[in-house]
């Protein structure tokens, strides 16, 4: 089978957080089951300068407004088509922001262009492919199936995968004209959202399949309070939707093998961690004793519970844990967090910024990762924290309530536990949590049981990728 992924960020090339690795990973994880997949990206200035013999593919005169170019080029077992449109995609700045913060003005015009793009290539636009059927990611993406439904393109089956939706893409009324869609595409049974225009809504009314990353997310979104608007458009589409958990890429992040990790280990070699641990206090400022780290590798959001991590940080050194904090995000939390290192200068690390490396020796080294968050679709974190022996201490929510087990008294009987859930995401809830993962630490066999029990847990995409398979065959049976 034949599929076209649209993405608006894929691993390696350009990441701000876990759809990249989802769009990475997965299109390798499904070869497989027989999936052959290329992935139709934005041709940003870091993927131009990445990409090494791309061949032109595709020419628009008028995408949009603009003329554009699909490139088709393998980048590390990834086959991507790059829609290299300099007018929509060479900036300063990341992907959907400026290089001052602000979401760019034309952000709606930059990512239906990608989703048009991903529509003509679904009609069979390039000469010599055309896919059996279409996945698409978040609103940057979700407008392909939209096109498809009013562009006189022959019925293809189409899968939107919702990895977050706090994120909708919503625009005034006065943007669609510019879209250039039918007039009564601007209704309630497609893009219309409360006199607005929704990206995410026009996706989830016209893709004739919805995933989301995680079951337990999939039934959070049913509710007004997770489904942010949308509850209603989603629970009338409850019979095609599907929750299944993400994976990660096994291969990128393996303790046994990992480029930027010091010393390798595995399960059995689990002392060996320490060294990894001495660089992290050092690049931290931490002092190197014998009390836990407590890692945090996050954007620094409300989402993610960071307020509340700044608000436990001092009874969390005071009762006698460590914290290594690489995160940014809102100016106000990076500022409570940079003050709260001032005030335990060798107790709390903080390293605001972006950095790939240091966030797999973190992994490789600290005792815990805390996710915090109010609402997780599914968390990536926790399953790299997983797969190294890095114990995570998790909000009961979402892909974190799925994949995590709590080492409750049962549960570490059993010998099942995999770290420490909580429940709610306020300082109390987090300080019991961290009480209670100060008491297993304080007994060096059960937390190694509980290292080890992590680290045997199946984070790979195997059985979501079959599962993905599965739904696409359901959709697009082969050979049709
Ligand atoms: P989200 O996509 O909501 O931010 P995920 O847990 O799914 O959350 O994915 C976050 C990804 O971004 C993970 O791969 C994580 O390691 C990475 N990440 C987050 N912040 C940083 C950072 N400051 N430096 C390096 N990697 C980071
Ligand atoms: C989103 C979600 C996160 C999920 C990621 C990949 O960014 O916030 O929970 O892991 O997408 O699906």
């Amino acid at each position: 089978m034949k599929v076209l992924s649209v993405s608006s960020e894929v691993f390696p090339l350009v990441k701000t957080g876990g759809l990249a690795d989802v769009a990475g990973a997965l299109p390798i994880a499904l070869k497989r089951f027989g999936v052959e997949t290329k992935t139709l990206m934005p041709g940003y200035p870091a993927v131009m300068k990445a990409i090494r013999k791309p061949v032109a593919r595709l020419q628009f005169d008028d995408l949009l407004g603009e003329p554009a170019t699909v490139l088709e080029v393998e980048h590390e077992g990834i086959d991507i088509l790059v829609l290299d449109a300099p007018a929509y995609y060479d900036r300063a700045g990341g992907p959907y922001l400026d290089a001052t913060g602000r979401d760019y003005p034309d952000n709606w015009r930059r990512f239906a262009a990608l989703s048009l793009a991903g529509a003509e290539i679904a009609a069979g636009l390039m000469p010599g492919w055309r896919p059996d059927l279409v996945h698409t990611h978040d609103w940057q993406s979700a407008m392909t199936s939209v096109y498809m439904r009013y562009y006189p393109t022959p019925e293809l089956p189409s899968v939107l995968t919702i990895h977050n939706i706090a994120f909708q893409g919503q625009f005034g009324a006065d943007v669609f004209p510019g879209l250039r869609l039918p007039p009564h595409a601007f209704a309630t049974e497609s893009i219309e959202y409360y006199g607005n225009v929704g990206f995410l809504k026009g996706g989830l009314q016209t893709a004739h399949a919805i995933t989301t990353v995680s079951p337990s997310y999939a039934g959070e979104i049913l509710t007004p309070e997770f489904g942010m608007g949308l509850q209603g458009v989603i629970t009338s589409r409850i019979d095609s939707l599907h929750g299944i958990v993400n994976g990660i890429d096994t291969d990128v992040w393996n303790p046994s093998t990992d480029p930027v990790v010091h010393t390798h280990y595995n399960g059995t070699t689990l002392k060996s961690r320490v060294e990894n641990r001495t660089s992290i206090a050092e690049f931290f400022g931490l002092h190197n004793d014998n009390a836990p780290i407590f890692s945090i590798i996050s954007r620094l959001t409300w989402q993610k519970g960071m307020d509340v991590i700044a608000a436990t940080a001092d009874q969390i050194v005071d009762m006698g844990g460590k914290l290594a904090i690489l995160g940014s995000g809102d100016a106000a939390l990076e500022g409570s967090l940079l003050a709260a290192a001032a005030r335990h200068p060798g107790r709390i690390g903080v390293s605001i910024g972006y950095n790939e490396p240091m966030s797999h020796l973190m992994q490789a080294g600290s005792d815990a990762i805390i996710i915090p968050s109010r609402f997780e679709p599914c968390g990536l974190t926790q399953l790299y924290g997983l797969r190294y022996g890095c114990v995570p201490i998790v909000a009961r929510t979402g892909g974190l309530n799925d994949t995590v087990i709590d080492a409750n008294h049962a549960a570490l009987a059993a010998k099942v536990a995999t770290g420490i859930q909580f429940s709610p995401v306020t300082a109390s809830g987090l300080l019991q949590a961290i009480r209670r993962a100060l008491l297993l630490y304080a007994d060096q066999k059960v937390w190694t049981q509980l290292q080890k029990q992590g680290m045997k847990s199946d984070v790979s995409w195997e059985k979501s990728a079959e599962r993905y398979a599965a739904l696409y065959s359901s959709l697009a049976p082969k050979g049709k």
